[in-house]
């Protein structure tokens, strides 16, 4: 695989193998000459949305608060030792989505979103741990990190928000823009402006097995199937009439083992799961949506492309988007695999692809979940 810039000197193949999940890596001018993509006014107005996850932390003289969006006011720019944190702006901006997707060396099903924090002079959210990798690139101004591998993960009581109790950092790096620092899970940090700052997190997602195995009971809930119902025909007078019958428990028990589950389901499950929007997602369609035959002539033209919040992920014959799953028959299996892929489909795709494919893209289409060009 070639290099990404993006990595320094390494490949994704080395810096998998010898980092990911492994030991922090620092790379100077990751991106060379990065600007800013939002100005700090949009980033305010951003934060002050319904439907945009944003918190405020503050650090005044040692004493932590943290406040949850929608954030309406800000503390003055001049005030030092604030912090904004801003997530999902990948879903907001066309060019924050392109820089995520700068990250696709690594599975869609592991990339969660790119957070921007915008701190004044001194700001930061305190020495702590993240329980998953992360990918801090630093937009605006200088921010001085602290990072240690300590193994005592205790964190002081009390507080609004996670800091370490006993922070014991082992290096400290001050970067500039378009520098970048990777952390694995679990790695000590401590972030601090130096002067206004802006910092870019490229963040993943590693759902707790807890997490997954309670949603996944739930789906199968929707899909198992045990006919017949409890019955009792050799019953016998009892004495004690609050004791559970000892031959309802065995038949119930070997009834209920018999709920199985195959890796057909898992794979359903864990589609639907990790294509599931986020509950702050909302997709609107185009507002005069084209009938279906102007649609699929316009699509051949000038080809689709995924919407910027549309998750689409697939598995063998099983294509999912959104939190719903399709099972694909081997013809459209290409189609499908290259719009997942490329989030994109080019017109001449489009012309050869079947009318099942051509239904599902115009149903996407109207629901706002593809777009046109
Ligand atoms: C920040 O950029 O302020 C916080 C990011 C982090 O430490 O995970
Ligand atoms: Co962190």
């Amino acid at each position: 695989m070639k290099k990404l810039s993006l990595l320094g000197d390494i490949t994704p193949a080395q810096f998998l193998r010898d980092y990911w999940h492994k030991k922090p890596l620092l790379i100077r001018q990751a991106i060379p000459g990065f600007k800013p993509l939002l100005n700090f006014d949009a980033l305010a107005t951003m934060a002050s949305q319904d439907h945009v996850e944003a918190r405020l932390i503050t650090s005044m003289g040692g004493h932590w608060q943290m406040q949850n969006g929608p954030i309406e006011t800000l503390p003055p720019r001049e005030q030092p030792e604030w912090t904004l944190l801003v997530q999902g702006i990948n879903l907001h901006d066309a060019r924050a989505d392109a820089l995520l997707r700068q990250f696709r060396f690594i599975p869609d099903a592991r990339l969660d979103d790119l957070m921007v924090s915008f701190a004044t002079d001194g700001g930061g959210v305190g020495p702590h741990f993240d329980s998953y990798d992360v990918f801090l690139l630093q937009a605006q101004g200088k921010r001085r990190w602290r990072i240690g591998p300590q193994k005592d993960l205790s964190l002081v009581e009390g507080l609004p928000l996670k800091i370490l109790a006993k922070f014991k950092p082992n290096e400290e790096f001050e970067l500039e823009p378009g520098d970048m620092l990777y952390l694995p899970p679990h790695y000590a940090h401590d972030g601090v402006a130096v002067g206004d700052c802006q910092t870019y997190s490229i963040g993943f997602r590693s759902p707790s097995f807890q997490e997954l195995g309670e949603s996944f009971l739930q789906f199968m809930a929707d899909s198992i199937d045990l006919p017949g119902r409890y019955a009792d025909p050799e019953l016998e007078a009892t004495s004690k009439p609050a004791e559970i019958p000892r031959h309802m428990l065995a038949t119930i028990a070997e009834e209920m083992n018999k709920v199985r589950f195959t890796e057909d389901d898992v794979t359903i499950f864990l589609g639907e799961h990790l294509s599931e929007p986020k509950h702050n997602v909302f997709f609107t369609g185009p507002a005069k949506p084209l009938a279906v035959g102007r649609f699929a002539d316009a699509a051949a033209k000038k080809g689709l492309s995924l919407s910027r919040k549309t998750l689409m992920l697939y598995r063998g014959k099983h294509v999912f988007i959104n939190g719903e799953s399709f099972a694909i028959g081997r013809a459209d299996k290409a189609t499908l695999e290259t719009l997942a892929n490329a989030r994109a489909l080019e017109g001449a795709a489009i012309a050869s692809a079947s009318p099942d494919v051509m239904d599902a893209l115009y149903t996407w289409y109207q629901d706002g979940w593809i777009e046109l060009g």
